[in-house]
């Protein structure tokens, strides 16, 4: 696996990020810091040469090399002067360590991670899943393993999990995949590409943008309204632009949406299952959230109000129900399309684990078990959130989540890139609001997710108070974050 990044592959994510606005160096480090805390750079990856990067981008060493420094000085580059420098985000002493050394952590300790919107594992639930899973793999060793539509008794328990919920399922009708990121992948390179267009709405979930843009279609964004409008969606603009565009996909996030917490009320899903079928728009409805239900207002799922079984995809996983690090979520379709999704798959992988699969058939099996305590815990968190962000950033507005792991805010500044970019000085780590946009929009907001537990958003707030309170002191510092914020939107970048 390559370790180190080589000057062209640089440049091109540095894209335009000269303004003049500051020295060259300092550009140059401010740029490079935002890349490595956006993971568009990744951890631990040797930077160019100085040599190598200073021809590249037609600068002196010496300004390659001021800028290297600082960069060493702040804590984003290991290694010692001299020697090509690996990424690193700062250690930050003194601040509350999550768990070590368990995966899936994007910040290292003694930073709060306010990027990613998970959760650790439903606890004994998920560890008892996996140790009955384990004795079911001798009677499966016989056979070779490869199961390209996954293993049936998972494939079983979903179709019964989905009949329950309103919308007749087969098990021929489900295919299992590693997580919904997976499966949405799938289902683009199936039904999108090659320029077609996938209707979205905006914002919503950041690696989703990713992968339609990779899958080389065009992103249509219909923007949600704001926050206390009388609908959480618009469908009539969804509707004028499905009927304009005429997608190929609509990929929408209706149950608890990422960002927002907003959930579908199901006349609005009605409506927009019959605009998509007048378009010949496949609706593709990311799932992901949907047992996060907060309040008690859960609706029936897109697939039990559909006659056509082939207008409406349905993806999910475990993820933020049980446990991400179960890399297990599915495909509910018609029989057809899942015919034609397993032969794309294969193009990418010849099937998922049997193990975590044995397990997450147990897990969807007894769904609702670890929900109650997972739900309880999660409504106390968003309550103490809404308070703290209340009293420490009484300009910031938000909508009360309806459910799902985040609060959408409103800043009173385009200010998400600068925060984004000090955070880690004050213990925390950001996704800037343009993550959830296409073309920069939303340098507004900012999502806060509500995971940790109380003290650490405690801390957490008061830490985005400080560095609020940073940015307010310095217009000079707001200006040339700003500018830089402009440069960097053009292409947005990885979050979880
Ligand atoms: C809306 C949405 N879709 C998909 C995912 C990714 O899910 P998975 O871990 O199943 O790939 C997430 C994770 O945050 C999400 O919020």
């Amino acid at each position: 696996m390559s370790t180190s990044l080589n000057a062209s592959a640089l440049a091109r994510l540095l894209g335009s990020w000269r303004t003049g606005a500051s020295p060259a160096y300092r550009e140059l480090a401010d740029v490079v810091r935002l890349l490595i805390l956006d993971g568009r750079i990744p951890l631990d990856v040797a930077l160019p040469s100085e040599r190598a990067l200073s021809q590249t981008l037609g600068l002196s060493r010496t300004t390659v090399t001021a800028a290297y420094s600082q960069l060493r000085e702040q804590g984003f580059l290991g290694g010692g002067q001299g020697s090509r420098g690996r990424t690193n985000i700062p250690h930050r002493p003194g601040a509350s360590a999550a768990s070590p050394g368990a995966p899936g952590l994007a910040a290292p300790d003694g930073i709060l991670d306010l990027a990613y919107a998970s959760l650790p594992a439903t606890g004994e639930v998920v560890h008892r899943a996996f140790a009955d899973a384990l004795t079911e793999v001798p009677a499966l060793l016989p056979g070779f393993g490869y199961d390209t539509m996954g293993v049936p008794a998972l494939r079983e328990a979903i179709a019964e999990r989905y009949t329950e919920a309103g919308a007749p399922t087969t098990p021929e009708q489900v295919l299992v995949t590693s997580g919904t990121q997976h499966a949405l992948n799938i289902v683009l390179r199936t039904l999108a590409g090659g320029q077609r267009r996938v209707l979205v709405d905006h914002p919503t979930y950041p690696n989703a943008l990713d992968a339609i843009r990779a899958s080389g279609s065009r992103t249509i964004p219909v923007a949600l309204p704001p926050a206390g409008s009388r609908l959480p969606w618009d469908v009539d603009a969804m509707s004028t632009a499905l009927r304009q565009q005429r997608p190929a996909v609509a990929y929408l996030v209706p149950d608890f949406h990422n960002p927002t917490g907003r959930n579908m009320p199901e006349f609005q899903r009605r409506r927009l299952i019959r605009e998509a079928a007048g378009s010949g728009t496949v609706l593709v409805i990311d799932e992901t959230l949907r047992a996060l239900d907060l309040d008690g207002g859960g609706q029936p799922p897109f697939a039990a109000l559909s006659t056509d079984s082939s207008g409406v995809v349905s993806i999910g996983s475990l993820s933020k129900s049980h446990w991400a690090g179960l890399r297990t979520g599915w495909i509910r379709a018609s029989e057809s399309l899942i015919g034609r999704f397993a032969a794309t798959r294969t193009t990418m992988d010849l099937g998922g684990p049997v193990v975590e699969q044995l397990a997450a058939a147990r897990l969807v099996r007894s769904f609702e078990e670890p929900l109650e305590a997972r739900l309880a815990s999660l409504r106390e968190h968003r309550q103490v959130l809404m308070e703290l962000l209340d009293r420490y950033l009484p300009q910031w507005e938000f909508e009360r989540p309806d459910g799902g792991l985040t609060v959408w805010c409103r800043l009173p500044t385009p200010s998400s890139t600068a925060l984004t970019v000090m955070a880690p000085d004050f213990g925390i780590r950001l996704a800037a609001g343009p993550r959830f946009g296409a073309g920069g929009a939303f340098e507004r907001y900012l999502r806060v997710p509500f995971t940790l537990p109380p003290e650490q958003l405690d801390s957490a707030v008061r830490a985005l108070r400080a560095a609020q309170d940073r940015l307010d002191a310095s217009p000079q510092l707001q200006n040339s974050l700003r500018q830089e914020a402009r440069r960097r939107h053009e292409a947005p970048a990885a979050v979880a």
